[in-house]
C-alpha cells in the first residue's frame, strides 16, 4: 500500500469548491464551548461568521465541538452549562439557526465514528509535528490520546459534511493542511469521497489578551467575556495592556502596536480613526481616554446584543440545538454510507 502516489492529489472531483446539490459552497466552522463568548472571539470570528450568513451565498454549519473540549481535564458536571452558553451567545449575536446550521457535535455520533476510520490513514508521524498538540502538552502530568488524535476528529468533522470552506485563525491552519491531506490520502486508498477543504483565512483583526500576553483566551484569564455586566467590562478594559513603552501620559503612543487601537479600527467609525491616531501619538490624551471611547463603541454595539440575549429562551435554544443536529445527521449518515461501504465495512444486513 503507497499512499504516496504523485497523482493522488488529482483524485478528488470536487475540485471548484462547489459541492452541495445547490451548487453552493458548504462552509463549516467548529467552535470550542469555552461558556461565554469573549470579545476577541467576536471581533476576531463571530461578526464575520454572521455576516456570511446573512449574504446567503453558501451554505453554513457551525458546530460546537464539546468532543474536543474533553481533551484535556475538564469538570462534566459544567460542560451543559458551557454548551448552552456558549450556543446562547452565539444566537444572541445573530448566528440564526433558522439561516444556518447550527449543532453540538457529540449529537452527531458520526464525528468520532468518523475519526477512527481516519486514523487509519493518518500518519502517526504528523501528528506527533502537530505545534498545537506540543503546546498544549508541553509540561503537563496527563496528556491524554485524544489530545493526540485531537486533528483527526476536526477533519472528520469537516469531511463529514463534504465541507469545501473551512474559516480558521491562523493557529489553525496546520490543522486543516492535515485534513486536507487526509481527503487525499483516503481517496487514494478507497476512491473520491471527499473534497479537499480550502481554509479561509479571516481578514478580521486577532485580538491580544488584556494582559498583552498573547491572543485573548478564556483559558488564560485574559478575556473579556461579550457579556460581562457593563462595570466589570469597563473594571477590565480599563486595565487593559496598551504599548509597553507608554508609562506616562506625555509618552507618545504608537496606535500600531496597541491592542485597544485594533479594536477601535474593528468598532469605532472609521470617520474617528484620525483623531485617535493623533491624540496618541501626540500623549494628548491618556490610555484611558482612548479606552473610554472604545467602551462607548462596545456599549453602542453590544446593548441590543444583549437584549437579545435576555429575550433569548433556553426552551427555545434547546429547540434550535434538536432541530440543527437533525438536519446535521442527515448529511452525516448519507456520507458514512458512502465511507463503509468503500472501506469494506459492516455487516451489509445491518441496514445502516
Ligand atoms: N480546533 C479548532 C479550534 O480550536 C476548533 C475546531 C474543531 C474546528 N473542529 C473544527 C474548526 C472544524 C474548524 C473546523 O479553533
Amino acid at each position: 500500500m503507497s499512499h504516496k502516489s504523485p497523482l493522488a492529489h488529482t483524485l478528488s472531483p470536487f475540485d471548484d469548491a462547489r459541492a452541495t446539490p445547490r451548487g453552493r459552497a458548504r462552509v463549516l466552522s467548529g467552535i470550542q464551548p469555552t461558556g461565554e463568548l469573549h470579545i476577541g472571539n467576536w471581533l476576531g470570528a463571530v461578526r464575520t461568521w454572521v455576516a456570511q450568513i446573512e449574504a446567503d451565498v453558501e451554505d453554513t454549519l457551525f458546530c460546537i465541538v464539546d468532543a474536543h473540549a474533553i481533551t484535556v481535564p475538564y469538570e462534566p458536571a459544567d460542560l451543559q452549562a458551557r454548551i448552552e452558553g456558549f450556543a446562547l451567545d452565539l444566537v444572541a449575536c445573530g448566528l440564526d439557526p433558522e439561516k444556518t446550521t447550527l449543532f453540538v457535535q457529540s449529537d452527531v455520533r458520526e464525528h468520532t465514528e468518523l475519526a477512527w476510520y481516519l486514523a487509519s490513514v493518518t500518519p502517526y508521524g504528523d501528528l506527533g509535528r502537530m505545534t498545537q498538540f506540543k503546546e498544549k502538552g508541553e509540561g503537563k502530568d496527563f496528556v491524554s490520546t485524544a489530545l493526540f488524535t485531537y486533528p483527526v476528529l476536526m477533519s472528520a468533522d469537516i469531511l463529514l459534511y463534504k465541507a469545501t470552506v473551512v474559516p480558521v485563525g491562523d493557529d489553525q491552519v496546520q490543522h486543516l493542511e492535515l485534513a486536507r491531506e487526509t481527503a487525499r490520502r483516503f481517496a487514494h486508498r478507497f476512491g473520491p469521497v471527499f473534497p479537499e477543504p480550502q481554509p479561509r483565512l479571516s481578514s478580521a483583526p486577532r485580538i491580544m489578551g488584556i494582559d498583552g500576553d498573547g491572543k485573548m483566551s478564556k483559558s488564560k484569564g485574559n478575556a473579556i467575556s461579550l457579556f460581562e455586566d457593563k462595570d466589570a467590562f469597563w473594571n477590565k478594559l480599563r486595565g487593559a495592556f496598551t504599548d509597553p513603552q507608554r508609562l506616562k501620559k506625555s509618552d507618545p503612543g504608537r496606535p500600531e502596536v496597541c491592542n485597544i487601537y485594533t479594536m477601535h479600527k474593528a468598532l469605532t467609525p472609521s470617520d474617528k480613526h484620525a483623531e485617535i491616531r493623533d491624540n496618541c501619538t501626540g500623549a494628548k490624551w491618556g490610555c484611558v481616554d482612548c479606552k473610554k471611547l472604545l467602551f462607548e463603541s462596545f456599549e453602542r454595539e453590544l446593548v441590543p446584543l444583549r437584549t437579545k440575549r435576555e429575550a433569548l429562551s433556553a426552551g427555545k435554544l434547546r429547540e434550535a440545538l434538536g432541530d440543527g443536529a437533525s438536519k446535521a445527521r442527515k448529511i452525516a449518515a448519507e456520507t458514512m454510507r458512502e465511507v463503509r461501504d468503500v472501506m469494506g465495512l459492516g455487516s451489509r444486513a445491518a441496514g445502516l
